[in-house]
């Protein structure tokens, strides 16, 4: 038993990073974690893994479509998958053990177990109850089932059965054409499986920009990945090591079968705030399970505050860092704000596809007039001798003030170009700002810059 100024439940982004500024604004903090390692979803069983294994398997693609052009010549590498595996395990534990390491450095305590709230000021693990002046909800989300299919994590998989087969399928069917979908999809497209996304909506990655959404499928289609739209999924029935999926085309009601080996389900994810207690203390609850949550990330209970993927918005790692950052600074007395308007959106898929803010379609429906500045990277030097000049930058931006109000990258390293972009708005800069703005030559993001001055007087190498 232990008082403490702050005990966070869930060592996630948002969790962990929380605890770390809570400890270095002189709070006494403990983090209660019931996973046998720190760092959530996101370390274990999400961003981390599904980065090392998108890279392993970008850099076998690399080798079997573009070295010998580049004059690289001899035996392409092949798939060590126990290797792979253990390249990605090595990956998670860097990782976890740097959070371990962050913590004893901060002096926060590791509540080792699975934590309730018997009573505001109170977090119970295990048969130990500690009491703490503020208790912050971190404890993140889950895979949300679909009605009717069973996951077994053999032949039916969510992302974390995904993240580790036993072997690379021959034939994956994937449900749902969002991040989880294209991502591992992807990967196990690169590493040989015939891979089949089966997406409910007309639309893959829905509320993308619709150009965006358009390119990406091309290019995915290109690479080998198969697209079945408007389709609803029926159910999935498993025999032996095989499974079948059916599904009910929107338009004309007609019904699918389509044989696999291995179903990944990757159809949205839900907050997990199972075995906590909220109802019994009366936190105020959303129709989606989400914690409410007032500007401040306080809950309706005094003292109990919630953030991340736990919380409404995306769910997103560095939206649940911002806020534990927030949270943190705001008991410790400070006045943060989280821009919710700068939330940057990546998909680590090749080429990467990134988003930050208005898309042409949510502004024609608020019938604010705009300008969209754009720029392919067959215009990029730097793109076109790495291979990697498919895709564009397109930046939109007001038609009277020129501020910035979008972004939409899809292409080499989208996800670390967009920055400069978010910075920019968050500074509140025109386009005109990025294109006055050196930048160096031969760089990918010199197409950010085309594409900053195409909203005014024009790129140059369009
Ligand atoms: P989580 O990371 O979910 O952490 C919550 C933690 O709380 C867990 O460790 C859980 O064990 C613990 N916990 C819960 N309840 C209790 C309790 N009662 N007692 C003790 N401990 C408890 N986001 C990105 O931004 N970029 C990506 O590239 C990305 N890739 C992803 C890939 C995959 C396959 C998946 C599944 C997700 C990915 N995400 C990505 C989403 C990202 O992982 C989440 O948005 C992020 O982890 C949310 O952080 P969090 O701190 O809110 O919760
Ligand atoms: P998602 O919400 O991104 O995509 C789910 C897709 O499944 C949607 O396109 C939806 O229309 C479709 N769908 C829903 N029901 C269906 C049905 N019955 N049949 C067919 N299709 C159906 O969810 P996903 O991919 O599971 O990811 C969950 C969360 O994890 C996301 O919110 C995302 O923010 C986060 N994440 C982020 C990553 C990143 O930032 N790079 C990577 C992976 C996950």
């Amino acid at each position: 038993m232990a008082n403490y100024d702050v005990i966070v439940i869930g060592s996630g982004p948002g969790g962990y990073v929380c605890a770390i500024r809570c400890a270095q604004l002189g709070l006494k903090t403990a983090v209660v974690e019931g996973r046998d390692t720190l760092g959530g979803t996101c370390l274990n069983v999400g961003c981390i893994p599904s980065k090392a294994l998108l890279h392993a398997s970008h850099m076998l693609h690399e080798a079997e479509h573009n070295f010998a052009a580049m004059g690289l010549k001899g035996k392409a590498p092949s798939v060590d998958w126990k290797q792979m595996q253990s390249y990605k395990s090595d990956t998670i534990e860097t990782n976890t053990k740097g959070i371990e390491f962050l913590f004893k450095k901060n002096k926060i305590d590791w509540l080792k177990g699975w934590g309730s709230i018997p009573a505001a000021g109170q977090v119970k693990v295990g048969d130990e109850v500690h009491s703490s002046k503020n208790i912050i909800i971190a404890s993140g989300s889950v895979p949300s089932a679909l009605p009717g299919i069973e996951v077994d994590q053999k032949i039916v998989v969510d992302s974390t059965g995904a993240l580790e087969l036993p072997k690379i399928p021959k034939k994956l069917v994937v449900i749902g054409a969002g991040v989880i979908g294209l991502e591992l999809g992807s990967v196990y497209a690169r590493l040989g499986a015939e891979v089949e996304v089966v997406e409910f909506l007309d639309v893959i990655t829905p509320g993308m920009d619709a150009e965006v959404q358009r390119t990406f499928q091309k290019l995915l289609t290109k690479q080998g990945i198969s697209f079945t739209l408007g389709a609803a999924v029926q159910g999935v029935e498993v025999k032996g090591n095989k499974a079948k999926v059916t599904y009910k085309s929107r338009k004309d009601d007609s019904e699918t079968t389509i044989d696999a080996d291995t179903v990944l389900v990757a159809t949205g994810r839900k907050p997990f705030t199972d075995g906590l207690g909220l109802e019994a203390l009366g936190v105020e609850m959303s129709d989606r399970g989400q914690i409410k949550t007032n500007a401040n990330y306080a809950t309706n209970v005094a003292g109990i505050y919630a953030i991340g993927d736990a919380i409404e918005g995306p769910m997103l790692a560095h939206k649940a860092e911002d806020e534990g950052m927030a949270v943190a600074e705001g008991l410790a007395g400070q006045h943060p704000h989280v821009n919710y308007n700068v939330i940057p959106g990546v998909i680590y898929t090749h080429p990467e596809v990134a988003s930050v803010g208005e898309t042409e379609e949510s502004l024609k429906e608020q019938g604010r007039s705009y300008k969209a500045g754009k720029f392919s990277f067959m215009g990029n030097g730097r793109a076109k001798a790495n291979f990697a000049a498919d895709g564009f930058v397109k930046i939109l931006a007001d038609a009277q003030t020129d501020r910035i109000l979008g972004a939409h990258i899809i292409g080499p390293m989208a996800g670390d170009l967009l920055h400069e972009i978010c910075v920019a708005m968050e500074f509140g800069a025109a386009a005109e700002d990025l294109a006055r703005t050196c930048h160096a030559h031969p760089t990918y993001s010199e197409a950010v810059r085309e594409a900053a001055l195409a909203c005014g007087d024009g790129a140059i190498h369009a």
